[in-house]
């Protein structure tokens, strides 16, 4: 089966298998930030914005993503610059392992669309998808803070 994306800006076909979940495309397309962590739509570190949404890819047959847009991790610097949540997470020491990191961006990235100046409540509840092994919370809920202040002075 072709499945037809727009990855990051892109056009991508991929072959799937019918059982092939996005997050099995996006790797199969070089996409590695779409980590599997669960497989089972529990860590959120597979996330990745379908049509500007965050959603877990692990959960998503690839056939239902035909047509949509994607953005993954790796769509998130431009021209060389970081994403203020990608800066904010390393200078905040949000990313130790990083497995969970690129989850947590793509999920900040769609709270902080909607919300642009969220509570710590807030963000606790948004972020409650996303697992992280390393580092209690505390620093990654800083850095979405920190990111939030970025985005509204308008710095990247
Ligand atoms: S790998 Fe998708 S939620 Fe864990
Ligand atoms: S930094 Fe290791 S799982 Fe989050």
């Amino acid at each position: 089966m072709k499945v037809t994306l727009t990855v990051n800006g892109i056009r991508r076909d991929a072959d799937a298998a019918p059982g092939d979940s996005l997050m099995d495309v996006l790797r199969g397309l070089g996409l590695t930030s779409v980590k599997n962590g669960c497989d089972n739509g529990d860590c959120g570190s597979c996330a990745v914005l379908v049509d500007g949404a965050a959603v877990n890819a692990c959960l998503v047959f690839a056939a239902r993503s035909e047509g949509k847009a994607i953005t993954t991790l790796e769509g998130m610097a431009t021209e060389g610059s970081l994403h203020a949540l990608q800066t904010a997470m390393l200078e905040s020491g949000a990313v130790q392992c990083g497995f969970c990191t690129p989850g947590i961006v793509m999920t900040a990235a769609e709270l902080l669309e909607k919300n642009p100046e969220p509570t710590d409540r807030e963000i606790d509840e948004a972020m409650a998808g996303n697992f992280c092994r390393c580092t209690g919370y505390t620093k990654p809920r800083d850095a979405i803070r920190s990111a939030a202040e970025m985005l509204r002075e308008g710095r990247r």
